[in-house]
Formats: C-alpha cells, sequence, structure tokens
C-alpha cells in the first residue's frame, strides 16, 4: 500500500470513529458534544475521502446507511422467538395480585427483584446482530412473523451499524419519532397537503414499512431498545443486561429502576407517571419485570403473554369542554374539513380552543352537535380529539351536524365519490383553494418567496388580482399599493421577491405546484429525470406513463398523478404560461444525492445493458453517485455493458478509471464493498 493510501486508511479510520461517537452523543444521549457545522464538516471530509479511495467506504461506513434503492414489497422473516404481548392493567391491586403470582411460580422462600421501566409507545421490531454487524430487522407483523425493515432501521442514526460484541444478540426495540421531531414533519406534511400524523407512533410505524429506504432516512426516526432475547448470557439479569447494552453504544431508555418487592415497585411506576412527560417520547405505561433470567425462565409464558411480566397503562389526559360551534375549513386541496370550535380548556400543557373533527364520517360516530359537552383527549399528546360526547347534557335544540351541500367559500356545490369519505370543493377558482395553492407555492421549501404572507394572498386573491401561480409574475407594484398596509417601498420589495424566485431550479417549481403525491424529494427525480419545463412540456402525451415510470422510486400512483396533471389542460396552460414567463431554471443534470451508497463516486455508462441506459443513471443518482457522459480524470467507474467500444475502455485507462460490469455495479447500489481489483487489459 502507497504511504498516501496508508494515511489515508488512518484518517477514514479516525473520522469513522468520531462519527461514530457523535452519532452516538447526538442520538442515543441526546447530549451533541459539536455543532451540527463541525459534525458535517467531519462527514464531508469522510465523503470527500472515500471519494477518493473507493476502497475504503465499506458497508459500515457512516456514509452507507442508506443502501438499497426502492423494494416492490418487504420480505416476511420469522422471528427468533415470536413476539408476544403483555398483560394489562390499570390498576395498583392487580399489580400485586401479579406479584403473589410470581412469588408462587418460584421455588419456596424466592424473593424476586423488579425492573421497572417505560412502556413505549411506537412499533416494535426485532434486531439481530450477527458476529458483531446489524444483520436482520423486522416488524412485529403477527408476532412469528414480521416484515423485513433491515435497510429502514440500517438509516437510524442511533441504531450502531457494528457493535463490539460477537456473539449472536438479538434485540427487541421500539422504533420512535421524538415528539418534538414529530411537530416539525407534520408542519412539513401539512404544508405538502397531506394529512399530519395523528401521533408519534402512527408516524413511526407508517414510517418503518415504507418501501424507499431513501424517505425513511429523511425520517426522524429513533430505536430504543428494551429487551434481549438472544444473547442474555452477556449479564444474569434484564436490568444488567441493559446496561450491558449501553456500553455496547446500544440506545437503550436508561430509565429503568429495580426493586425489591411490590410497594417499591408501585411507587417507582407512580414516579414514572409523573416523570415521563419529560421523556422525549410518547409512554403509555410502564412495564414491571422480574429482573433475574433464571427466574423468568422458571416462570415461562401462558399460550399469550410471558407469566415474568406485566404492563401498568397510564390512562390518556383528557379534559372536558363545550362546542361553540362546527366550522368547515377549505384546504389548497378542496378538502372541507370540519373543526369543532370550543370554550377553551387546559389539557396536558396547553390551552385546546379546536379540535379537528376530521371528516363527515367521524362527525357522524361521535354525533358531535354544537352546544355538546365533550370530552377531548390528546391523541399522542398532540394533536386534540374529540373522544367522547355527554349526550345527558346536550340542549334539546341541538341538530345533527351535516356536512353543508356548498362550499362555505365560494358556493359551489361540493362533490363526494363513493367509497370515499372526502368531501371537496370541485371550483379550481375557489378563493380558499387559490390562496392555498400560492401559500403552497410561496413556502421555503418550494419557490421561497419570502415577502408573500398568507394576509397578503388573501387580499390578492379576494381583489381578484391573482387567480393562479402564474399570475403572481404579472403583478405590478402599482396594484400592490392600493391594498391594505403596503407602502411603496413594501410593494417593490414584495414584486423583487416574486422576481426572485423565476432562479428556482425545478424541483422547486414542480414542489410548489403541488402534484398531488409529489413531494419535494419525487419532484426533485422527476425534474432531474426531464431537466427543464420546456422539456417536460414536450413530453409526448404518449409517453409520460413510460418516462415516468421509469423514475426510481414513482409507484402507480405517482406515476398516475403526473399523468393526470401533465395531461390536465388547466395545469398545461399554467405550465406554458409559467415557461413563457420565465419561471425556473433547468436542473442541474449532475447533482448528487446528500448520501447513498454511491456518494462520492461518479460513473460513465457505456454499452448494452440489461436495463435502458438512463434507468441506470437514475439508479446511480438515487443511490448519491454522480453520472458522467464522458469518461473523464476523476471518473471513478465505466459501467461497461456489452459490445462496449474500445475507445471508451482506452479513455478509461488513460483516466484510471475502473471498469466495471453491470452486476458489480447493482452491487455497488446495495451498499455491498466492491470485489478485488482484476487487472485491466
Ligand atoms: S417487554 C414478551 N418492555 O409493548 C413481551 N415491551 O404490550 C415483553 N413495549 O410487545 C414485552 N415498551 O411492543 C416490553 N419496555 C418495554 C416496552 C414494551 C414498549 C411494547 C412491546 C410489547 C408491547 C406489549
Amino acid at each position: 500500500m502507497s504511504r498516501a493510501a496508508d494515511a489515508a486508511r488512518k484518517r477514514h479510520e479516525e473520522l469513522v470513529a468520531e462519527i461514530r461517537a457523535h452519532d452516538y452523543r447526538y442520538y442515543v444521549l441526546d447530549d451533541p458534544a459539536i455543532s451540527d457545522r463541525e459534525y458535517d464538516a467531519l462527514y464531508r471530509e469522510l465523503v470527500e475521502l472515500e471519494k477518493e479511495y473507493p476502497e475504503l467506504a465499506t458497508p459500515d461506513s457512516p456514509t452507507r446507511r442508506v443502501g438499497m434503492s426502492p423494494r416492490g414489497a418487504l420480505r416476511t422473516v420469522r422471528h427468533v422467538a415470536p413476539m408476544m404481548s403483555l398483560d394489562n392493567t390499570y390498576d395498583e391491586t392487580e399489580v400485586r395480585d401479579f406479584a403473589r403470582r410470581v412469588v408462587a411460580g418460584l421455588p419456596a422462600g424466592a424473593r424476586p427483584r423488579y425492573c421497572v421501566e417505560p412502556k413505549l409507545d411506537g412499533a416494535s421490531v426485532e434486531i439481530l446482530y450477527r458476529e458483531g454487524r446489524l444483520h436482520e430487522a423486522s416488524t412485529r407483523g403477527d408476532g412469528e412473523h414480521g416484515e423485513d425493515v433491515t435497510e429502514n432501521l440500517r438509516t437510524i442514526r442511533s441504531l450502531p451499524l457494528t457493535i463490539d460484541y460477537r456473539g449472536p444478540l438479538t434485540l427487541r426495540a421500539e422504533v420512535v419519532i421524538f415528539r418534538r421531531d414529530l411537530d416539525r414533519i407534520n408542519a412539513e406534511r401539512v404544508a405538502l397537503g397531506e394529512p399530519p400524523f395523528a401521533n408519534p407512533r402512527n408516524a413511526a410505524a407508517g414510517s418503518l414499512r415504507m418501501l424507499d429506504p431513501r424517505i425513511v432516512a429523511r425520517r426522524p426516526l429513533r430505536a430504543v431498545v428494551w429487551q434481549v432475547v438472544e444473547g442474555p448470557e452477556i449479564a444474569p439479569s434484564h436490568s444488567a443486561a441493559l446496561d450491558r447494552l449501553a456500553e455496547l453504544g446500544l440506545p437503550t431508555h436508561r430509565k429503568h429502576v429495580v426493586c425489591d418487592d411490590v410497594d417499591a415497585v408501585l411507587e417507582a411506576v407512580r414516579a414514572l407517571d409523573a416523570d415521563r412527560k419529560s421523556y422525549p417520547y410518547e409512554t403509555d405505561g410502564a412495564v414491571i419485570k422480574v429482573d433475574d433470567f433464571s427466574q423468568q425462565a422458571i416462570l415461562g409464558a401462558t399460550a399469550k403473554f410471558p407469566r415474568w411480566a406485566i404492563a401498568y397503562k397510564f390512562g390518556a389526559e383528557r379534559a372536558t369542554t363545550r362546542v361553540v360551534r362546527i366550522e368547515v375549513g377549505v384546504g389548497r386541496t378542496g378538502t372541507l374539513t370540519p373543526v369543532a370550535v370550543l370554550e377553551p380548556v387546559r389539557l396536558a400543557g396547553t390551552v385546546v380552543s379546536r379540535a379537528s373533527l376530521h371528516n363527515e364520517q367521524i362527525v357522524g360516530q361521535l354525533d358531535v352537535r354544537v352546544g355538546d359537552r365533550v370530552t377531548i383527549e390528546k391523541a399522542g399528546e398532540i394533536i386534540p380529539q374529540v373522544v367522547a360526547v355527554d349526550v345527558s347534557a346536550r340542549p334539546a335544540a341541538a341538530e345533527p351536524f351535516r356536512m353543508p351541500e356548498h362550499c362555505p367559500t365560494c358556493g359551489t356545490r361540493v362533490s363526494r365519490s363513493d367509497g370515499e369519505v372526502a368531501v371537496w370543493c370541485p371550483n379550481p377558482h375557489c378563493p380558499d383553494k387559490v390562496a392555498g395553492a400560492i401559500f403552497h407555492f410561496s413556502r421555503r421549501f418550494a419557490m421561497d418567496i419570502d415577502r408573500l404572507g398568507e394576509a397578503l394572498i388573501e387580499q390578492l386573491v379576494k381583489k381578484n388580482l391573482v387567480r393562479d401561480v402564474a399570475d403572481l409574475y404579472e403583478l405590478r407594484a402599482e396594484q400592490l399599493v392600493e391594498l391594505e398596509r403596503m407602502g411603496k417601498k413594501s410593494a417593490e420589495n414584495v414584486i423583487e421577491s416574486i422576481a426572485k424566485s423565476r432562479e428556482r431550479t425545478l424541483d422547486r417549481l414542480l414542489t410548489g405546484l403541488g402534484i398531488e403525491h409529489v413531494g419535494p424529494v419525487a419532484s426533485r427525480q422527476l425534474a432531474e429525470a426531464v431537466h427543464s419545463l420546456e422539456e417536460l412540456l414536450a413530453i409526448p402525451e404518449s409517453e409520460i406513463t413510460e418516462r415516468v415510470s421509469a423514475i426510481a422510486g414513482f409507484g402507480p400512483k405517482m406515476v398516475e398523478s403526473v399523468r393526470a396533471f401533465l395531461t390536465d389542460p388547466e395545469s398545461r396552460k399554467l405550465l406554458e404560461r409559467l415557461s413563457k414567463l420565465g419561471v425556473s431554471r433547468p436542473q442541474p443534470r449532475h447533482t448528487v444525492a446528500a448520501s447513498g451508497p454511491l456518494a462520492g463516486m461518479s460513473f460513465c455508462v457505456t454499452g448494452v445493458l440489461s436495463r435502458k441506459r438512463e434507468d441506470v443513471h437514475a439508479s446511480i443518482r438515487a443511490a448519491g453517485g454522480e453520472v458522467h457522459d464522458k469518461v473523464k480524470s476523476g471518473t471513478t467507474f465505466l459501467v461497461a455493458g456489452e459490445k462496449v467500444g474500445s475507445t471508451k475502455l482506452a479513455a478509461a485507462k488513460k483516466a484510471g478509471t475502473r471498469v466495471i460490469d453491470e452486476a458489480t455495479l447493482e452491487r455497488l447500489i446495495q451498499g455491498e464493498p466492491l470485489p478485488e481489483a482484476t487487472p485491466q487489459a
């Protein structure tokens, strides 16, 4: 090995160790030691180093957390041991009964100790480490079999890809989303016209089972280990095992308390209930476990539950209040959403005055009426929900709620479709929809028109100055000056901030247009595939489906949504106007995904391959690689198909570019290490 390569390897080792340590502090201990910027600098250095020395980018490098490209479906795997559930109780006397049964089940004179710990409210998984590496992870499924979510779990940065323990270790953990992170992703979802997650559990469970690990990588998932099912020889008791796992760098909850008797257990449970609001994740109870593994083995299990553990459930926080009125809002997509306006009431630390009633069906099931006394609950302690109606206290005149037959904003007759609960305003010019669409268009992650606030948009729409997003670019400062609270200077600033947004790349424009099922990531992929707005418009109608389905990760729903958008005469007209107005810049062809197994590597593809060359390019980009049209100095790999021309091979030799075949490329995309180089002829 050359001296430079040797130094690179050393530096690589240092960086990997450093990044792992910071990941651990940040994601497991929740106690970062360096700023995000400093972290990014380390990470970038690692990416650069691996770019120069691709052989250093082994599958357990921190740059390789996002591996495979999307799958069609998740594989089913069998659990090492069945994932059982727990016997539940809400009652302290039942905890005493449990302790009596435990003592009765153990040899005479045994004085079992108990471990009390939080019951995390997330999605449970089984995680296998083999030979010190994260080997497989699966969802609970039916208890016997779950779905293989290994690639998704690999994206969770609190979970080490390697540990310093070689024996087989099978763990059970909860995948959770911290409360503070949920607020952030929900704000993003609402902005995209998607329904917010009702609670962190739904968000975690939904994210965990997604087919595209690249999207999972963007979700702030965390894993918290709560059990060892294989490898108990690491410690004699559950509490000691949790401590040992923490020493190995695994994320455990670190909230367990060992108790000598049932009184201490009940005290620990009460303390946990008082303390749990300060935990970053949701908990719905305490789990009480016999601590000693050999005593657990003696006690065994019934058909459903282990006899050595029980869950003590805490009730959700509730409050009662009165429904003042039921409002119906119209969103950007036109969906009518009923909202209960409440007499303000304190609940779990905040004052609640509105609760979403979601849709007509839910209002109907609850039979919520104006004037009703209702019980509200913070589902997952986030979004207040109406959970019960006190019918006995109902005013005599209260009428059942009916969804309006006409849009509350524009008066158009609403639409409904069979089999769907949604009711929506079909009028594309409905002021609420137009204002919602324009606001969405102007958001930071879309066209970023910072001077265009909600109040201004509302006025623009009301005064009929703007009917769609293209109209924004035809506004003149003189028109704005006439509006409320708008001086000459601020009018000019608004116009300037709109004009500046012409320079956004195509992906931002597509995001701003809010095509159903097409968020920022998909917009970027679509933009990269078509390059410019003009090229997008030039795709013949008959080829749209084929072109769009070729994009990695685009499922039938997304393809159909893009096709419907591009063939709709109204939206075509809008795109054509935007194009004439000079809105959006072409998407750079060579944008590199921030991470992925191919991060830092570049590829030139040549010859006849098993897939269309464009598709191969898309997979390379999706995995974080760069695509070069020609081999140049710095091109890492030439992917040679059949009938490859000798000029390309000669160019590769000259540039020092390694030649690989299609199968090797696929392996690299899967995150596998590069096979030993064979000398090139
Ligand atoms: S121990 C043999 N401990 O709650 C079952 N479970 O209702 C042992 N859960 O299946 C379960 N936090 O999905 C245990 N600290 C914890 C937990 C926990 C959450 C989940 C888990 C379990 C379910 C039981």
